[in-house]
């Protein structure tokens, strides 16, 4: 073929897990489809964009991003909206950004071959945009994962939560899970060609549902965790309602699951959790802090609080650092609220100002940096698995990864050269706030 009539993307993504593990099987089907992947917009004859819808800032990237990039257009680059924004805005996308020739909701991936050969018939306007409706799940035999190691499955999609900041139910669709069966070929194909960890994706992760019926999510988690050369499952995000108590009794039976669980609270308030339709108390949470506190493994806990939620006062946001400290999370990504279109918090009074949100994360975040400097040192003198995910060779230190979750640097004596994807044991020699140091156990 000749290299001008070579068909070539570019893609860019932004948001969650779910949205890099889609952005995999997207870049699967193009290939399949003839196209080959070039890293800049500038080689690209077609210019795609996966997008978050999550907060206000990562809708505005995209369009940023678009308006940027606007000029090529004349050159005759095409210019695609995929993900999050794509199932918010629709077609309102060709009139904030007239210069794009396609959008395609999360829930039509499974339609993208279709819709490249009508763009590639020189229709102006592609669109795919199912609406919540939909039974499908996005599985492609092409996903092209970027990581030889691990790599992402994807269990379960949408949710039928609602909560009421959030535009996930409208721009993911209703919950739907995979088969166990399913998914479990995926993992055994994974772990043949050299997958050593996996990661269940989900927006509720632990709110699967078998369609055949045949186990459950905790029953799930085990038999991932029992597949032959599959050394670690981690699984994100898991929904404090629908945790139980067996998701932790199959961590402690099967050492292939990692001891990390990411359990977002939102708010240490029952009474905002409560405005927030988050279906939980404080109690409730605690309760199943408690059950891990109480696992015979060290389970790491992690979790998303949000600030500033319409009507949150001092007293409830008090309340969100008390919590703090009765959980002593090892990490939490804390977030602004940010009115969001369709959702019901929208309408809510007493908005809080946006200095004070910023004021409320600072001390948060501030208050949450102590704690994690604290239970890092507890790993001081300890000796721990990691996975070998990098090496900075500036520094002549390898990055890897603890079951926890948790960054472990080290160094190596004399000529020790640590492949990437190996699993080596490090002795930990000094402890920061967001990761570890130490040198690694011949
Ligand atoms: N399903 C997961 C969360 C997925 S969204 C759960 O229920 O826990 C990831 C995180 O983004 C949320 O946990 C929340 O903390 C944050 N988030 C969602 N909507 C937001 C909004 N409107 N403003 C600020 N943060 C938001
Ligand atoms: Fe959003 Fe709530 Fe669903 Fe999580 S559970 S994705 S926060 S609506
Ligand atoms: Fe963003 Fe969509 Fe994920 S809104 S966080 S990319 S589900």
């Amino acid at each position: 073929m000749e290299a001008s009539s070579q068909k070539t993307f570019y893609l860019e993504t932004f948001g969650c897990q779910m949205n890099a593990h889609d952005s995999e099987k997207v870049v699967g089907t193009l290939l399949s489809q003839g196209y080959c992947q070039v890293p800049t917009v500038e080689e690209a004859g077609l210019v795609l964009y996966n997008t978050c819808s999550i907060r206000d800032k990562a809708e505005q990237k995209v369009f940023n991003r678009l308006n940027d990039y606007k000029k090529f257009q004349k050159q005759g680059k095409k210019f695609g909206v995929l993900g999050c924004v794509a199932q918010q805005e629709g077609a309102k996308i060709f009139e904030r950004a007239p210069y794009v020739s396609l959008v395609c909701g999360s829930a039509s991936y499974r339609n993208l071959p279709q819709m490249l050969v009508q763009l590639e018939a020189g229709k102006p306007r592609v669109t795919g945009l199912d609406d919540r409706e939909t039974d499908e799940c996005f599985e492609t035999e092409f996903t092209a994962r970027t990581n030889p190691h691990r790599g992402y499955i994807t269990i379960i999609e949408g949710c039928d939560k609602f909560c009421a900041y959030c535009v996930v139910p409208f721009t993911r669709g209703k919950e739907r899970s995979r088969a166990s069966d399913s998914v479990l070929a995926e993992a055994r194909k994974m772990a043949d060609v050299g997958y050593t960890e996996i990661q269940l994706l989900g927006q509720n992760v632990n709110s699967y549902k078998d369609p055949a019926a045949r186990k459950t999510f905790a029953e799930l988690l085990a038999a991932a965790g029992e597949i032959a050369g599959i050394r670690r499952v981690r699984f994100t995000t898991s929904h404090p309602r629908d945790f139980g108590r067996d998701i932790i009794e199959a961590i402690d039976a099967v050492p292939a699951l990692c001891n990390h669980v990411h359990l977002p609270i939102q708010s240490g308030s029952t009474r905002i959790l409560d405005a927030m339709q988050r279906l939980y108390t404080r109690d409730q949470y605690m309760e199943r802090v408690a059950w891990m506190r109480a696992a015979k493994r060290d389970i790491s806990l992690t979790s998303d609080i949000i600030v500033g939620f319409p009507g949150e006062t001092e007293e409830d946001f008090e309340q969100t650092l008390s919590l703090l400290d009765d959980v002593q999370y090892d990490s939490i990504f804390g977030f602004k609220y940010s009115p969001r279109p369709n959702t019901p918090s929208l309408k809510l009074q007493d908005a809080v100002p946006d200095e004070e949100k910023a004021r409320r994360l600072a001390v948060l975040l501030d208050k949450q940096r102590e704690i994690q400097r604290h239970n890092y040192q507890k790993h001081l003198g300890e000796t721990i698995e990691v996975l070998v995910e990098g090496k900075n060779e500036a520094r002549k230190q390898w990055i890897g990864r603890t079951s926890q979750n948790k960054t472990l640097n080290f160094s190596a004596r004399g000529d020790a050269n640590p492949a990437l994807g190996s699993y080596v044991s490090v002795l930990a020699t000094a402890t920061f706030p967001n990761s570890l140091l130490g040198e690694m156990v011949v």
